[in-house]
């Protein structure tokens, strides 16, 4: 019996199959009901009390040989069937999941897409800017509070160079350099020294839009403004204009829209007023023309700007404005279907 086991070890070592139905027949054979290997095991009980020991470790050596033997056959028909075991070079490594565009850039790209249909081409500017363009040309007086330490963050403690609290700067810095018609819009990030929550951070983003030519009216901001409007929240929209005052323009308004959540009918979002602000805007100060080189006798302007967290929690309802910048999956696969 020793010698039986020992020649259908040599035997299983060497065992090959050219198919998967080959191979099958090889584990009836040896391992089925009525296999060699089965028989053996079956005649075990003749085996004298002497040899039990010795026979039955051969024994189970060999059951395993043959197990093993045909589940490693097995496993390489199978790998065959699914190419992976062959080069496929054009095959991508690994399965790359496409990604989802922020939530601010998707609104911001919407901005831009709707003055461009109106003509205006981007324009942008540095982040870490001079006094000049982000107050004083701006027509900032000397002791305006914007320029503050509470509001701006300076750089190397020097009071001359500082992060932009607003886009405006991007106007000096086009005016300066070409003459109208200017017809620019300038998205971009700006600082302030805020304490952090749910309601503001230390960063945030807007689009600025500026338009100078001969004859720019107070009628062609707002017809501007009505436009962007209803292309943004819909055509049902109405707008509103306030008085207000800004350095830089004059005369200065804020824009409101009615409230697209209740549809102007009040509820806790407009606060019961049915109309939410969205934006600043206004006439160039002649003072802003001159300070860049443009002669206000024959040119004027209208310019507004605008936070892009505002726009983009009007259209999506972001309570709290740090998931902008928390970088949590959870949230930002929600806006898969975005554009
Ligand atoms: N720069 C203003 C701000 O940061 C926004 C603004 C208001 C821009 C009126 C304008 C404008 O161009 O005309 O709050």
């Amino acid at each position: 019996m020793i010698d039986k086991i020992k020649s259908l070890l040599e035997e299983i070592e060497i065992l090959k199959a050219a198919s998967i139905e080959e191979l099958e027949a090889h584990r009836i054979k040896y391992l089925s009901k009525k296999g060699e290997v089965t028989n053996l095991f079956n005649d075990f009980r003749n085996v004298p009390n002497e040899q039990k020991r010795e026979v039955g470790q051969l024994l189970n050596k060999l059951k395993d040989a043959a197990q093993d033997k045909i589940n490693s056959i097995k496993e390489y028909f199978e790998n065959q069937n699914t190419g992976a075991n062959e080069e496929d070079l054009t095959r991508t490594a690994y399965p790359i999941g496409l990604g989802t565009r922020h939530p601010l850039s998707i609104v911001k790209n919407e901005i831009i897409d709707i003055f461009a249909r109106l003509g205006f081409t981007i324009a942008e500017g540095p982040e870490i800017e001079d006094d000049w363009h982000v107050f004083s040309s701006l027509n900032f007086a000397d002791d305006h509070p914007a320029r503050d330490m509470q509001d701006t963050f300076f750089i190397q403690s020097s009071p001359e160079i500082l992060l932009r609290t607003h886009t405006s700067s991007v106007q000096t810095r086009v005016m300066e350099k070409s003459q109208p018609p200017i017809r620019i819009i300038c998205p971009g990030r700006v600082y302030r020294n805020e304490a952090i929550s749910y309601r503001a951070h230390c960063f945030f983003h807007q689009v600025e839009a500026l338009y100078v030519d001969k004859n720019v009216s107070f009628a062609d901001l707002k017809q501007a403004l009505l436009y962007f409007s209803k292309e943004m929240f819909g055509v049902d929209t109405k707008i509103r204009l306030r008085p207000s005052y800004f350095p830089f323009t004059e005369p200065s308004a804020e824009m409101d829209i009615s409230c697209n959540l209740c549809g102007g009918k009040g509820c806790q979002f407009c606060k019961h007023t049915g109309w939410v602000e969205i934006l600043g805007c206004g006439m160039v100060d002649p003072n802003v023309l001159e300070a860049c080189g443009i002669d206000s006798k024959v040119y004027t302007g209208y310019a507004l700007g605008m936070g892009i967290e505002r726009i983009t929690n009007l259209k999506y309802q972001v309570k709290d404005l740090r998931m902008f910048s928390e970088n949590d999956a959870r949230f930002l696969k929600q806006f898969e279907a975005a554009k």
